[in-house]
């Protein structure tokens, strides 16, 4: 199965990935996630991505096709997740260019519907863990211990764009570059929109009631 996750940042995306993967075989492939794997180990790529994201605007797409396409190849078997990948129209059509000629397609893009006014409060609530990158929120998931990750990894630390001022700005470029996408995908009639404002368990439960009752092409 290869899923598309679309919502806004702070939506619940990374969380649900966690939730989901596992029951569906799938793997999760989080750009965001990547991009700042590349930024710790000080790569070209992680390098020019930085001030892109530090000050909430996208990456160039030239350079987020070709990581993300390496990516996806290296998938052997089992579907996957895509989590922030694609985050503009030249982007899911080359998603598309490549799935078509794999002899694949999107099976299901799941479109996390969030209020505006709930984002920030998620996010500049947000501690992620550095090493398994689970993502706690100091009122809505706090860990069992304060700033300890419950895997025993060590301490949570917060990302360096998830100050209000960033947030404004990443959630006005979402409206801008990557909402468009949701009609681009209701055009090949695979969207589902899930009411992301609920509870965490509630918003997973409805995601399982979605991925049930697709039907994959692989
Ligand atoms: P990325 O890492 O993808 O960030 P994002 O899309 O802004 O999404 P977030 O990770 O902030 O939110 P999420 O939806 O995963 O929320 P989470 O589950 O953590 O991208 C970062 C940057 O990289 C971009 O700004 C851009 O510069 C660059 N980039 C990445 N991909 C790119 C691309 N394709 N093209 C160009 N540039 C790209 O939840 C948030 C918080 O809320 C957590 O604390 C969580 O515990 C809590 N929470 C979750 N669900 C709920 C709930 N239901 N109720 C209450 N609290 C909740």
């Amino acid at each position: 199965m290869i899923v598309v996750f679309l919502g806004p940042p702070g939506a619940g995306k990374g969380t649900q990935c966690k939730l989901i993967v596992d029951r569906y075989g799938l793997t999760h492939l989080s750009s965001g996630d990547i991009l700042r794997r590349e930024r710790k180990e000080n790569t070209e790529l992680g390098q020019k991505a930085q001030s892109y994201m530090d000050s909430g605007q996208l990456v160039p797409d030239d350079l987020i096709v070709a990581m993300m396409m390496k990516e996806i190849g290296s998938q052997s078997s089992g579907g996957y997740v895509l989590d922030g990948f694609p985050r503009t129209i030249g982007q899911a059509q080359e998603l598309d260019k490549a799935l078509v000629a794999a002899g694949k397609k999107v099976d299901v893009v799941l479109n996390l519907e969030v209020d505006d006014n709930k984002l920030e409060t998620r996010i500049t609530g947000r501690r992620s863990c550095g090493k398994c990158g689970t993502a706690y929120h100091v009122t809505f998931n706090p860990p069992k211990t304060e700033d300890q990750c419950d895997k025993g990894c060590g301490a949570l630390t917060q990302r360096p764009d998830d100050t209000s001022e960033v947030v404004q700005q990443r959630i006005k470029t979402y409206h801008e570059q990557t909402s468009p996408l949701v009609e681009y995908y209701q055009q090949q009639g695979n969207v589902k929109n899930v009411n992301g404002n609920l509870d965490i368990q509630e918003v997973t439960k409805a995601l399982y009631d979605v991925l049930d009752g697709v039907k994959t092409s692989a």
